[in-house]
């Protein structure tokens, strides 16, 4: 066996739902489990959290399909709506709560009336999704006019929440908040950063995700720090260690070049398994829980380490992101985010459970 595995623990995952229900303090705790949990598992993450949290949300209708195919009974909230009037009709099918983000979408449902319960998103400054408050508040109306749809409430996505210096949430919360009380409904608005940092954002539902996943949305603030614990460890095996020279080079493109005799380790996980092919030489990584370096460009299926001064053989365990380097820190180095990293692992690497 090629040994390159993707370790998942469920029990991290409910601890850190349980953060999130404490955080929220009596609102209610909407999962984010989209693009398959963060990369792990749309079942594993939804069963994993499910007693412990109150609606799961999702970006796609199949996602919910999904969940619902799995037996889960939750609210689900589809945070891109439906994109046609087969969707709006699985939607109501579902009773899966959608997001309406654009007039056109009013018009579609207009068109075809459902039992549909709608949420409405204003555009608060991330200008990305959503309408502003005065064409929200239009659209609002045409939404009550529409047999069957239920406007459940206004929701806002914050834009910088995750940053040291926040120039928006304020903002962002306070017109999100005033066009909710205007209109009667519930308001959801805070993901991870803002759940975490700022009590006012919780609203009537939170929205976390990354948190969930045993990362950090700060760049300041570690995950254990949160109390959040590792969700995901990802492994893989030495399967050769060569002796190299001063001046010899490592890898494709020869990027990197040892400056004097050492040893390097070829490990058995690359870009096929989802590791990021641009991690430079000096992502941080662990052979046998020491911690080393990448040297070299990562290949489809190896990357090559830096053996000096570790004591290692072949077939011994290299951790790529877990208990010993915490993903945000792989993250960093890469120049990208856990979300990312998460994301990309693909279907090679052997999923194991692991409490
Ligand atoms: C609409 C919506 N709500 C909540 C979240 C959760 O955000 P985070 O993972 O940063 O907590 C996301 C994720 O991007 C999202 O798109």
């Amino acid at each position: 066996m090629r040994g390159t595995v993707l370790e998942l623990r469920p029990a991290a995952l409910a601890h850190n739902a349980r953060r999130a229900r404490a955080l929220a303090d009596g609102a209610r705790v909407l999962a984010m489990v989209k693009a398959n949990g963060y990369g792990h598992g749309l079942g594993l993450a939804a069963r994993a959290m499910a007693n412990q949290v109150d609606g799961l949300g999702v970006a796609l209708l199949e996602e919910a399909q999904a969940l619902r195919h799995l037996g889960l009974a939750h609210p689900l909230l589809v945070a891109e709506g439906f994109f046609d009037a087969d969707e709006l009709r699985l939607a109501a099918r579902l009773h899966a709560e959608v997001v309406v983000h654009s007039p056109w979408q009013v018009d579609l449902l207009a068109a075809n009336p459902a039992p549909l319960n709608v949420w409405l998103k204003v555009n608060t400054g991330m200008n990305r999704l959503g309408m502003a408050p005065d064409l929200a508040r239009a659209q609002a109306a045409r939404l009550r006019g529409v047999p069957g749809v239920k406007l459940l409430g206004v929701m806002n996505h914050f834009s910088c929440a995750d940053l040291h210096d926040d120039p928006h949430s304020d903002a962002q919360l306070a017109m999100a908040g005033a066009l909710a009380r205007e209109l009667g409904v519930a308001l959801t608005a805070a993901n991870s950063a803002a759940l975490i940092r700022y009590p006012e954002a919780r609203a009537d539902r939170v929205r976390p995700g990354i948190m969930l996943y045993g990362s950090s949305p700060f760049a300041w603030r570690s995950a254990a720090e949160l109390d959040l614990r590792v969700t995901e460890r990802f492994r893989a095996r030495l399967i050769a260690i060569n002796p190299i020279q001063a001046g010899d080079s490592v890898g494709y493109g020869a990027t990197w070049r040892a400056d004097g005799p050492g040893r390097i380790g070829v490990v058995a996980v690359g870009y096929g398994d989802g590791y990021p092919r641009h991690a430079p030489s000096g992502t941080p990584l662990a052979v046998n829980g020491q911690r080393t370096r990448l040297v070299g460009r990562v290949s489809m299926d190896m990357l090559t380490v830096d053996l000096n001064g570790i004591d290692a053989r072949v077939g011994d365990e290299v951790e790529l992101w877990g208990d010993v380097i915490p993903v945000d820190e792989v993250a960093a180095a890469c120049g990208t985010i856990s979300y990312e990293l998460f994301c990309q692992v693909t279907a090679r690497p052997v999923r194991v459970i692991a409490e």
